[in-house]
């Protein structure tokens, strides 16, 4: 069984799943997103802090407001959002079985967890009761349509929810069929399917028509793609392995800064309330 434990090190358990260590977050609950970089941001932990503050500011997050966090990841944001914004009302919603059986091992709180797909949020709440929704990172291998539907019928009649997301610009229209599909091929690597992506005013309006308003759609891609991108890049030394968790990190990190050089698809953050 040595060999076989041996060789399993290599391979992630999951195909979302991150080695937040060799980013530089040793915690327990780590975090495992991309990150808001600013010239002042000194470590990973911070960037993925940045990225779901700046997330929940979008929506006005107050300690009052029953908080679901769908996406949770490996959990530092279920901490973040306990001590930094008091809510005293939290659930959570992941995929991997993992990340979800240690948060209920580590996180000492009232929290409510569920191992399911956020595609899937109705089963698990039948009640429209969350004030708000917040997907940090985490929905842009999602169809948007499927995802707000999800949303939208468990949120209240004041519900809001935030987001990040991929956006086509302009340029990217005007591409030609087999420039497109060479971009299709690439997302694809990273699970992402380009037929799910619009450009900004037919994402308004593809919004708009499943009956949420448009708050804000913010592009954050240099601070995120290109932050991240050149975060990996100087941490070579750690990021730098055999294992197939640094070759993802580090394909990531390439993908990003095509992404942003190219300037064809946007990363951005879409807030959005019931009217
Ligand atoms: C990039 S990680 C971000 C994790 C966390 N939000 C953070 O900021 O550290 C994306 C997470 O979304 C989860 N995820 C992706 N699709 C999902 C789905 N349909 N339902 C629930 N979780 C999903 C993945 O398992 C992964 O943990």
């Amino acid at each position: 069984m040595k060999w076989l434990q041996a060789i399993q090190q290599y391979f992630p358990s999951h195909k979302y799943a991150i080695n937040s260590r060799i980013l530089g977050d040793d915690a327990e609950l780590a975090w495992s997103n991309l990150g808001y970089w600013e010239d002042a941001t000194s470590s990973y932990p911070q960037a993925c802090q940045n990225l779901a503050f700046h997330l929940a500011q979008s929506i006005h997050l107050t300690s009052q407001d029953r908080l679901l966090d769908i996406g949770c990841g490996q959990g530092a944001s279920l901490i973040f959002w306990l001590e930094n914004f008091q809510i005293q009302n939290l659930s959570a919603v992941e995929l991997q079985q993992n990340c979800v059986e240690k948060i209920q091992k580590n996180l000492n709180s009232n929290l409510k967890i569920h191992q399911d797909s956020f595609l899937n949020l109705k089963n698990i709440y039948p009640q429209n009761s969350m004030d708000a929704v917040l997907c940090v990172d985490a929905a842009y291998h999602s169809d948007l349509n499927s995802l707000i539907l999800s949303v939208f019928d468990i949120l209240n009649s004041k519900g809001r929810f935030a987001f990040h997301y991929l956006m086509l610009s302009e340029d990217f229209l005007n591409l030609n069929s087999i420039q497109q599909l060479k971009y299709q091929s690439l997302l694809k690597a990273a699970d992402v399917n380009v037929k799910h992506l619009n450009s900004k005013s037919d994402l308004q309006t593809q919004i708009e028509n499943t009956g949420f308003d448009v708050l804000s759609i913010e592009d954050l891609s240099e601070a995120v793609f290109h932050g991240f991108a050149r975060y990996v890049q100087q941490q070579k030394t750690r990021a730098t392995g055999l294992t197939l968790d640094h070759l993802k990190i580090q394909m990531t990190a390439k993908l990003c800064e095509k992404l942003y050089t190219d300037g064809l698809i946007r990363y951005v953050q879409i807030s959005v309330s019931k009217p």
